[in-house]
């Protein structure tokens, strides 16, 4: 399904977020606390966005990784990101050593995977002792705008992606996967259950996404 949105996705996640895709992702990139010349992995990189905030963090001296399982997603990451190594890969299966990364991030790729605990183990395994993850993923919105997000989800997602790309079905998918995504508090507790310490969330955007953070224990 990634490989026949590619081309416009970087659009559609702009258009459909109204702009605040990119927020949502500076600030995920700011919650890495990555420092100039140290490492970090992002997983489910799609056309690398999040990766580029975190080589800007990185500076010269450091080092990111892309991550992603659709070949179009990667190729089109390699066209729009500088000094970033993108690979082919898959989050449950990272072909990293043990204690790699100072900080490992997803944006909005968890809700696609369906071993949710086998990538987050993953993603704990090639982190470093005090290392971080930092998870943004769509939420549960609160209780007043509610009921508009699921009707702007229902109507206009599905009209916009049918200008953009010829047909709707792709984000039908996105529109019931977002509604079937859990609460925070149980994302939570599968960040507690792969091991992750200081497991935390941040609600942006009055909920439609959330921030999860854990860090993976010292020695
Ligand atoms: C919604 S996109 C998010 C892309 C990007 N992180 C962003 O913020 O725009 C989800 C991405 O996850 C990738 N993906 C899905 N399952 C994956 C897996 N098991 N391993 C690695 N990437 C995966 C898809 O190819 C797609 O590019």
């Amino acid at each position: 399904m990634f490989s026949g949105i590619a081309h416009r996705y970087d659009l559609l996640n702009l258009l459909l977020s109204l702009g605040q895709d990119r927020r949502w992702r500076r600030r995920a990139a700011q919650l890495t606390r990555l420092r100039p010349g140290q490492s970090g992995l992002d997983i489910c990189t799609g056309t690398g966005a999040l990766a580029a905030r975190l080589r800007a963090r990185v500076g010269p001296q450091g080092r990111v990784v892309g991550l992603d399982l659709t070949e179009a997603m990667v190729a089109g990451a390699r066209r729009r990101v500088a000094q970033v190594e993108f690979v082919v890969g898959d989050a449950v299966h990272l072909p990293f050593a043990d204690d790699s990364f100072d900080a490992a991030s997803m944006a909005f790729g968890l809700r696609n995977i369906a071993d949710h605990q086998a990538a987050l183990a993953e993603m704990l395994r090639v982190l470093k002792p005090g290392g971080r993850a930092v998870i943004l993923e769509f939420s549960t919105v609160s209780r007043p705008l509610g009921p508009w997000y699921s009707l702007y989800n229902r109507t206009v997602i599905p009209v916009v992606a049918r200008l953009l790309l010829g047909r709707a079905g792709a984000y039908q998918y996105l529109t019931e996967s977002i509604a079937a995504f859990p609460a925070p508090m149980v994302v939570s507790r599968w960040l507690r259950d792969a091991g992750f310490e200081g497991v935390r969330y941040h609600r942006l955007s009055l909920g439609i996404v959330a921030i999860h953070i854990g860090f993976k224990a010292h020695g």
